[in-house]
């Protein structure tokens, strides 16, 4: 299962192709609807949050707006999407390895029934690209006999490790994103070696053999809340198992120093802290002096967030909260891409170095066995 350490260079040739359909996808509809779950959907939402903007789909652009579902049950939130979806043109990219996971199967056939009903059978057949296992399993053979355009999910690549294969990469060329930039910080980080990714699974390692139980990500930009999310699945579904690993936790400051932060500076020292920051934000945009503003005014938010950095690390080091960080230079779809790799190759080292597979996630079964269980009653 270490496919993904090939992606730059496999998948590098079927770029072409991936931003041919990315081009169908935005000459032809104002929206892009993405159904997935776990490594099928969290890797794309994190880049589009990422190298876009969490607040893409409400900002003036060229590109269509992307609507991630079939990551719940959540009848509610599907039914609020057909709304959302009335009288526009949209394609539905359906990404699932198996092709059998309930809650994107069930949203999927709620749009194929929608886009069916709005462009016919054949229409609709021209408005699904399912993102699948090469050779078997149900989407595959729904996609063969109804002349779907289909994109690769390698078999020797596990769904949290897939991001930057056609799983992430199509949602991200709908999205106007550079995915060759993408592939190319990734391609950077493997060949520079695993020493920085080996050091930081030592020190995670380190701390959960000294008693911690939980590693808190700490992002210090909004805009990588969901790649919280990615993190949280990659290393969740990695290394939690056996009865053993680290919790993976995530909080966005200074936002949530309004919140849980009074619990990490003097709760129970259960965890420790790895910091993500960018160095530089995009507008460089400055505070201007005034009363209200105190020590704020005439700096720039940059500043302010650099300082918010320092600050929080300082008062957590004081109070015992062990600190790592991972500096950033700056929001791309390059650096995205380096971060991706780099945490990928930490996860899986940090998993080697503790005796667990990395690659399997034995437990998802649990939950689906029981719900069967539940309508053959
Ligand atoms: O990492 C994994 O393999 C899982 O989290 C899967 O991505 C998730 O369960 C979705 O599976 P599938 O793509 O088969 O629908």
């Amino acid at each position: 299962m270490r496919g993904w350490l090939l992606a730059p260079e496999r998948f590098t040739p079927a770029l072409d192709d991936i931003e041919r359909a990315a081009m169908r996808i935005r000459e032809n509809a104002s929206a892009l609807v993405v159904v997935g779950i776990g490594g099928s959907y969290l890797g794309s939402k994190a880049a589009l949050d990422f190298i876009r903007s969490p607040d893409y789909n409400a900002l003036p652009k060229d590109t269509p707006d992307l609507y991630f579902t079939g990551t719940s049950f959540s009848g509610d939130g599907l039914a609020e999407l057909l709304t959302m979806l009335e009288g526009r043109d949209f394609f539905v990219n359906v990404i699932s390895k198996s092709g059998t996971t309930p809650e994107p199967s069930a949203a999927f056939r709620v749009l194929r029934d929608a886009l069916e009903k709005k462009y016919g059978e054949k229409g609709a057949n021209e408005r699904i690209i399912a993102t699948t296992d090469l050779k078997t399993g149900l989407l595959r053979r729904m996609a063969d006999e109804r002349g779907w355009e289909t994109f690769e999910v390698p078999g020797d690549t596990g769904g949290r490790y897939s991001v930057l294969t056609p799983v992430g990469l199509l949602p991200m060329a709908a999205a106007g994103i550079d995915i060759r930039a993408a592939l190319r910080g990734a391609e950077e980080v493997l060949q520079r070696g695993f020493e920085d990714a080996v050091r930081y699974a030592a020190i995670r390692n380190a701390h959960y053999e000294a008693g911690k139980k939980i590693e808190l990500f700490a992002l210090m930009e909004p805009a990588m809340r969901s790649f919280g999310e990615w993190l949280k699945q990659l290393f969740g579904e990695s290394g939690g198992k056996e009865g053993r690993g680290l919790f993976p936790a995530s909080v966005v400051y200074s936002t949530d120093l309004h919140s849980i932060g009074q619990y990490v500076q003097e709760g129970e020292r259960l965890f420790f802290e790895t910091f993500l920051r960018t160095e530089k934000g995009r507008g460089n945009l400055l505070v201007p002096e005034g009363e209200e503003v105190g020590f704020a005014g005439g700096r720039t938010f940059d500043e302010l967030n650099a300082a918010a950095f320092e600050g929080t690390k300082k008062a957590h080091l004081d109070g015992n909260v062990p600190c790592v960080s991972v500096t950033i230079p700056e929001r791309s779809a390059e650096t995205f891409g380096e971060i991706v790799a780099f945490f990928e190759l930490a996860c899986a080292v940090s998993c080697v170095m503790s005796g667990l597979n990395a690659f399997d996630q034995p437990g998802v079964e649990a939950y689906k066995r029981n719900m069967r269980g539940l309508f053959q009653a």
